[in-house]
């Protein structure tokens, strides 16, 4: 890595002497109460007040009728897209996942988690490319996908870093196709899309939904997660499924197979006392988008967009895209990079590196799924159609790879709403250094 501290175009910065975090839970100390009272009233399992309380502020924030509190969104997304393949396909054998031999349309620029359930229940996920307006699923190229895979009836999508994707094409498609959505709004709980002329939650505009109480989430319970649905038989299904599947028998019976992912009333605990702060979080996160937006306005680089008439996003983290015209080379290989530095242009390495160098954390993009080993044989379509095997040796400009080219110019800001305006001031101007 590059000596940034000794580089004279970094002359004048001194490393921050607490570390810059992209994103890091945000205490208040109601946690603490909560957990207490849960001590002392020795409901230390995943039974309990705090359970039960925020299942049902949750599900009135959100403006959905059902809540199930889980050990991690990971655990909501797995019991989602496993209830969805059951409604599409019935109950599948003990030793045999629901999208046995099915295909599911699932994001492509996201984090895994979102999408490996559907391999969890042995289904093959195809991947649909991301499209430019807000870096979520693209309508276009999911119409595709039902060309070329008409039998598909499940679709898994995420909203990016906090920003809602365009769920009213994406809503219509699914209807046309007779199919169901699993949503994952880890990233954006408390974004809000304004479909067909009304404001909703995100968590709440696929037939199952689930967020993240992760750790560098927009609120925390140190981990957790929670499912949300408007039908009541299914949430007290994800309940069973999430306590071992246990039947009404003096004993241990067992009907389905079960799962430990119930939420803990001590991780409740926590998630209760961060609840009234969501909104306060939020305008600190916006708050911190504006300063970047200002802040980097006569750089050759764009923020993260959203849709300003039909979405309000949480602002989770604040990214940047750096113009075509101004990347300096960088080159990734599986586990290691190596950028150059070229005058008046930069890279996320290079940036990334530099941030780094001073004591702050930023992040690259997530590697699109249809780019990552464990998937490289699965299935990808763009706007244009399939997305594999187009490339050729004597044609120039086969395809666009919308995910992939924001991995690769794109990367994600230090976005903790502790950091201070003169800590963000400082982190804009490591940015511009690196583009002398
Ligand atoms: C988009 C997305 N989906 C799913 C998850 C998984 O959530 P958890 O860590 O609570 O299992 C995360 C984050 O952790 C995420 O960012």
């Amino acid at each position: 890595m590059e000596d940034f501290k000794s580089n004279p175009d970094f002359q004048g910065i001194t490393p921050f002497r607490s570390k810059v975090w992209l994103s890091s839970p945000t205490m208040h100390g109601e946690e603490q109460w909560w957990v207490d009272q849960a001590i002392q009233s020795n409901w230390v399992s995943t039974v309990g007040e705090n359970i039960d309380e925020i299942e049902r502020v949750m599900a009135e924030i959100l403006g959905v009728k059902h809540a199930v509190a889980l050990s991690a969104g990971t655990a909501a997304l797995h019991l989602a897209t496993k209830l969805a393949g059951e409604k599409l396909y019935g109950q599948a054998r003990p030793d045999r996942g629901v999208l046995w031999n099915r295909k599911v349309f699932c994001s492509d620029l996201t984090f895994d988690a979102s999408i490996n359930p559907v391999a969890y229940e042995d289904g093959e996920a195809v991947f649909i490319d991301t499209e430019y307006d807000t870096w979520n699923m693209s309508p276009a190229a999911l119409e595709k996908a039902f060309e070329q895979y008409p039998e598909t009836r499940l679709i898994v999508l995420a909203h990016l870093y906090g920003t809602p994707g365009k769920m009213e094409e994406i809503k219509k498609i699914a209807d046309e196709h007779d199919a169901l959505i699993v949503e994952d709004a880890a990233e954006s709980l408390g974004a809000k899309y304004k479909l067909n002329g009304q404001w909703v939650e995100t968590g709440t505009l696929g037939r199952y939904n689930a967020v993240s109480f992760n750790g560098n989430k927009i609120i925390t319970g140190s981990s957790g997660g929670m499912f949300f649905t408007d039908s009541r038989e299914d949430a007290d299904k994800v309940r069973k499924w999430s306590t071992q599947s246990r039947e009404a028998a003096p004993w241990y019976q067992h009907e389905e197979i079960g799962y430990n992912y119930r939420m803990s009333n001590i991780v409740a605990g926590i998630v209760r006392g961060q609840i009234p702060y969501l909104q306060e979080h939020i305008e600190q996160k916006k708050e911190i988008y504006r300063r970047y937006q200002e802040g980097l306005k006569d750089l050759p680089v764009s923020m993260n967009p959203f849709d300003v008439s039909r979405s309000q996003p949480n602002f989770w983290l604040s990214c940047m895209l750096i113009d075509e015209a101004a990347m300096a080379m960088h080159c990734r290989g599986e586990k290691e990079e190596l950028w150059i530095h070229e005058s008046g242009k930069a890279s996320p390495g290079e940036i990334l590196d530099a941030l780094a160098a001073f004591g702050a954390e930023g992040r690259p993009i997530w590697k699109p799924m249809h780019m990552q080993p464990v998937y490289r044989t699965n299935p990808f379509v763009t706007a244009a159609g399939n997305g594999r095997g187009r490339s050729n040796a004597y044609i120039r400009g086969t395809g666009v790879d919308v995910g992939a080219d924001i991995f690769r110019r794109g990367l994600c800001l230090p976005s903790d709403n502790k950091m201070t305006a003169g800590q963000q001031e400082v982190v804009i101007d490591i940015i511009h250094r690196c583009f002398r």
